[in-house]
């Protein structure tokens, strides 16, 4: 695919020792037939001069949020969406802590805060604030809503200390921004797996026990991955759904088969576990059991199946970075949702009620709530494919996060 040739980038110029990066990185974007605006903080122009930004991309330089000149040529609001992509660079602590909160102070908030264009922000301080717990729920924050990171690099800082902070290189900057411009998919190079659907478990060769699971919560999911980029592996019980377009599908039928089929999987990045998997399986009988008259009914005896969730959150080298639940509630959802997590030791539970009031089961709409260390988030009633959507975004944020040690996962 060609990249487009009016590609424009709003730059944001904040206040740190690294913003005279921002200068190559101009020059960089403009060789590569990249049109830069820039907005320069207060902060911003004790390091760099608007005459410098000026003069690299050929543009007018926008500073004042109440300025008469910049609001007749062309408002902050017009300005926050006059670009393809917003780059902050260098992100201090303190722009992603105003982001976070919402503020609009300056010109540099105010078109962040009014803009619905995506944001790539690389970061840059000092390794202390850059550890903060407070930069990090900042991060963190801004990650689940959609901003993209690129950096922050370890390695010494300008302040002569060393740690993870370092503004990344204009080179990885690029390349950040370039992805992005021509429509990169944001998982790619990830490997998936998820399970969905019911099991059978036989009880004889002509009979087995099944639950009503359809399974289109877990392919949504696949699908929404594969859109993403991810390289998908969909271990599915048996479903009358279609084979999902560009995943890789492995058909089971048995627990102890999909549990086999999610080993063969891995190694991978991630695993949605959304598979209604029966709790047991029948010490099943080699032949048809037959009805014999004046003899009493046979009884099932039911072994324990394996747990794929609790088995694939296992810490081991082969370990997905990030292993998603789901738990069907009728009663206490978050309350038993949170110590299910727990318990099988994976990342993220998406908790739903499948109380027959709410008709979610067999339905198309989903409610749920998404538990993980940090606490719980509640989701209006969705479509299941806005479910799978949503979540394949919180997962990609959480890839795209750059992590405390500085690098990302
Ligand atoms: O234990 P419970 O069935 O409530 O847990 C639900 C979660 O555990 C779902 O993510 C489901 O896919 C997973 N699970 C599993 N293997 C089992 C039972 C449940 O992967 N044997």
């Amino acid at each position: 695919m060609g990249a487009r040739a009016d590609r424009s980038v709003l730059l944001v110029v904040c206040g740190g020792i690294a913003a005279y990066k921002a200068l190559e990185l101009i020059r960089r974007l403009r060789e590569n037939g990249i049109r830069v605006r820039t907005v320069l903080t207060e902060g911003g122009a004790r390091f760099v001069t608007p005459l410098s930004l000026q003069a690299l991309s050929g543009e007018r330089v926008f500073s004042d949020l109440f300025s008469l000149t910049d609001e007749s040529e062309m408002g902050h609001i017009a300005l926050s969406r006059s670009s393809d992509l917003i780059v902050v660079c260098p992100a201090t602590a303190d722009i992603l802590a105003r982001m976070s909160a919402g503020l609009a102070d300056d010109l540099a908030t105010t078109v962040l805060l009014a803009t619905d264009t995506p944001v790539l922000a690389a970061p840059a301080m000092n390794a202390r604030m850059w550890q903060h717990p407070a930069t990090q729920a900042n991060i963190a924050t801004l990650a689940a809503r959609g901003v993209a990171f690129v950096g922050p690099e370890t390695g010494l800082m300008a302040c002569n200390e060393h740690g993870p902070g370092r503004l990344a290189e204009p080179d990885s900057i690029l390349a950040a921004i370039l992805a992005r411009l021509d429509g990169a998919q944001p998982l790619a190079g990830r490997r998936a797996l998820v399970t969905a659907g019911p099991t059978h478990e036989p009880i004889d060769p002509v009979r087995y026990l099944a639950n009503r699971s359809s399974g289109t919560q877990g392919y949504a999911i696949a699908r929404a991955l594969a859109a993403a980029g991810a390289d998908v592996t969909l271990v599915s019980g048996p479903t009358t759904l279609p084979d999902p377009q560009g995943v890789h599908i492995v058909r089971v039928e048995t627990a102890r088969a999909m549990l086999a089929a999610c080993m063969q999987a891995l190694p991978c990045d991630i695993a949605v576990c959304t598979a209604a998997v029966a709790d047991w399986h029948v010490d099943e009988a080699p032949q048809k059991i037959k009805k014999t008259a004046g003899q009493p009914p046979p009884a099932l005896r039911l072994v324990p199946n394996p747990d794929i969730l609790a088995t694939l959150s296992q810490p081991s080298p082969a370990r997905p970075r990030l292993v998603v639940g789901f738990a069907a509630e009728t009663e206490h959802v978050v309350e038993h949702a949170t110590a299910k997590r727990l318990r099988k030791g994976c990342d993220w539970i998406v908790a739903n009620d499948v109380s027959p009031e709410s008709g979610i089961m067999g339905g198309a709409e989903n409610e749920i709530d998404l538990i993980d260390a940090a606490g719980c988030t509640h989701w209006p009633r969705l479509d299941k494919t806005q479910v799978a959507q949503r979540l394949v975004a919180r997962i990609t944020a959480f890839f795209n996060a750059p992590h405390v040690d500085g690098h990302t996962p």
